[in-house]
Formats: C-alpha cells, sequence, structure tokens
C-alpha cells in the first residue's frame, strides 16, 4: 500500500514556528514513527510552500497512489487550485490539520478542500496524520 503524506505552506518549520499551536516536535521526527508503526506501507513524503508544486505532486501520485493524507496549511482557505486538483485525481485525499481551526480566526474555519476529500480530521496535534492514514487502511 502506497500513500503520501502532502505538507503545504510552514510545515517545513514545525517544532519552530508557534509551538503553542503546533507543538515542538519537527515533521521529520513524527514521519519516523510513523515508519515504524506502519512497517508495511510504503510512505511518501513531500513539502513545498508553492501552490503549484503541490498541485503538481497531486497529478503525480493521484492516479497510481492508494491514498493522500493533506495538510495544505493556509492554501486550505483560499485555493480553488487545490480543491480542483483533488477532484481531478482518483486516489483518496483525507484532510488534516493539527490544530483545531474551529477555535481558531474565523478565516480558517471554512476550507474550500473539504468537499472533494474523503474526509476530515483536525484538532489532535500531529496525531491527526496519523488517524488520517488509519482512515485510508
Ligand atoms: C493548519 C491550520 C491552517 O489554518 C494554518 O494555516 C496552517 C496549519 C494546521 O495543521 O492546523 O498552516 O493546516
Amino acid at each position: 500500500m502506497k500513500i503520501l503524506i502532502l505538507n503545504g505552506p510552514n510545515l517545513n518549520l514545525l517544532g519552530v514556528r508557534e509551538k503553542s499551536i503546533y507543538g515542538g516536535q519537527s515533521f521529520e521526527e513524527y514521519f519516523e514513527t510513523l515508519h515504524a508503526k506502519y512497517p508495511n506501507i510504503e510512505f511518501s513524503y513531500f513539502q513545498s510552500n508553492a501552490e503549484g508544486a503541490i498541485i503538481d505532486k497531486l497529478h503525480e501520485v493521484g492516479f497510481s497512489y492508494d491514498g493522500i493524507v493533506l495538510n495544505a496549511g493556509a492554501y486550505t482557505h483560499t485555493s480553488v487550485a487545490i480543491a480542483d486538483a483533488i477532484a481531478a485525481i482518483n486516489t483518496p485525499v483525507v484532510e488534516v490539520h493539527i490544530s483545531n481551526v474551529h477555535q481558531r480566526e474565523s478565516f480558517r474555519h471554512h476550507s474550500f478542500l473539504s468537499k472533494n476529500c474523503k474526509g476530515v480530521i483536525l484538532g489532535f496535534g500531529l496525531d491527526s496524520y496519523r488517524l488520517g492514514i488509519e482512515s485510508l487502511l
């Protein structure tokens, strides 16, 4: 089984950025724990701060992978283009967020992506990614 974990803007700074919201662990460190927990899953990981690069990645894997766990960061709340890319591919996408966006500023309450995703998991810290993987299994 092949699963891509796809992180959007500023998520390369996990462990450094706004620790009270996003925690103190880097994604690379957390990613190691996923490998250990799911030895039979073939994981890929991609992070980009660029909207087009995220769309290119969705196109690249979206007709062959078994699932995509996507945290599009702030593009969640702005990007019709990423929403369209999710609708265009065959691979199911689970939208995840580290923070509970509904407890935060109102501009974070709307997602352009959710409608085209299999489901949404948010507010469980980095464990949101594991729960996203579980939902694909
Ligand atoms: C986020 C929530 C977004 O509103 C924010 O822009 C992020 C991270 C989360 O994982 O909680 O960059 O997607």
